[in-house]
Formats: structure tokens, C-alpha cells, sequence
């Protein structure tokens, strides 16, 4: 498929917010808002980290909007991280997206965190370049308790 990503537009949001309320992939992901269902705070959300410095893209694949991918936080620690319609897993969209994503971005180092099970992701992650380099717990609001993740990092 040809993936290519360019900035949000207001009408992916209601797309972006049915991709983020599928149960399979908010379990996959873990860590997600407390109340995805939460359509203010969704809104809210978006409308925050539109006007800070993240970089905020929307992934296309032959054209049709498929998910998003971002590089946010605080300079120094700035972190990836990528969705995608389960419609379209398997694909190679978020490989592709996180190395458009990373290429735009030039800057290094880069972090990561996902689920300790979340194969898909780690997978994705090793496959840009980023290592594993520490194993964290954290609260995971789709799993309602403590699990492990790892944190990743991409060196320059
Ligand atoms: C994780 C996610 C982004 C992967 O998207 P994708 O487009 O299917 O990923 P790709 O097709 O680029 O797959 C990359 C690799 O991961 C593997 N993979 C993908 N999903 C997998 C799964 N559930 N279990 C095991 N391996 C998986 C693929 O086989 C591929 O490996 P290969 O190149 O060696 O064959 C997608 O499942 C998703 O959006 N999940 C929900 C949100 C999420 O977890 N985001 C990340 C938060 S850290």
C-alpha cells in the first residue's frame, strides 16, 4: 500500500476517535485515556496537543485516512507513538508511518514506551532502529491494573 503522512485535518478526528475506541486495540495498546468513550475530553485533548509543539500526522494509505502518528513531550525526552485502523494491521502501514514520521524528525535522541505484550508495537519499534532499554510498571488504563512495559530509545 502507499502510505504517506501530512498534517490533521479537523474532519480525521471523528475517524481517529472510532480507531481509538476499537476494544482490541485499546487492550493492545494498555495505556490509554482513562475514558476513551470520553468524547469532551477526546476533543479537548486534540485541541491541546494541536497547539503545542507536537508533531501531529495523519497516516494515508492509498489516500484513505488509517490512523495517526506522533512525536511528542518535552524537548529531550520527546516519545513516538502510532495508531492504526485494526481494518488495516498487518500491512507494514505503521512501519512505513513511524519511518516517514522519523525522517521528518531529525531529532535524536527519540523515546518509546509499549506494553511489555504488545508485539505488534515492540515489533514496529525494532524494526525503525529503537532498543529496549529499560522495563518499567505502569497502570494501564484498558487493563484496569499494574503491567509491565518497556521503554525503547533511538539513538542518532
Ligand atoms: C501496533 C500497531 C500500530 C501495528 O500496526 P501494523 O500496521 O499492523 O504494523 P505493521 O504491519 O507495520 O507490522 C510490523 C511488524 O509487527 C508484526 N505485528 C503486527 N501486529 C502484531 C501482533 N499483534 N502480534 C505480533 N506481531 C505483530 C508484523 O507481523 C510485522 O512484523 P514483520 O515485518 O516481521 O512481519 C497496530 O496494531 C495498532 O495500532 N494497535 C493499537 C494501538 C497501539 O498498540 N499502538 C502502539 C502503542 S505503544
Amino acid at each position: 500500500m502507499d502510505v504517506e503522512l501530512r498534517e490533521v485535518h479537523d474532519s480525521d478526528l471523528p475517524v481517529f476517535y472510532r480507531q481509538l475506541n476499537d476494544p482490541e486495540a485499546l487492550h493492545m495498546a494498555a495505556f490509554t485515556p482513562k475514558d476513551p468513550a470520553d468524547r469532551d475530553a477526546f476533543d479537548a485533548h486534540w485541541k491541546r496537543i494541536r497547539s503545542s509543539g507536537d508533531v501531529l500526522r495523519t497516516i494515508l494509505a492509498d489516500g484513505d485516512v488509517v490512523g495517526s502518528t506522533a512525536v511528542y513531550g518535552e524537548p529531550g525526552e520527546r516519545e513516538v507513538t502510532y495508531w492504526v485502523d485494526r481494518a488495516y494491521w498487518g500491512r507494514g502501514i505503521a512501519t512505513a508511518a513511524l519511518r516517514g514520521l522519523l525522517t521528518e524528525v531529525p531529532e535524536r535522541p527519540l523515546y518509546a514506551r509499549a506494553a511489555a505484550d504488545n508485539e505488534g508495537s515492540l515489533r514496529v519499534l525494532h524494526k525503525c532502529g529503537f532498543r529496549v532499554t529499560a522495563r518499567a510498571r505502569g497502570f494501564a488504563n484498558a487493563r484496569g491494573e499494574e503491567i509491565d512495559e518497556f521503554v525503547l530509545h533511538l539513538e542518532g
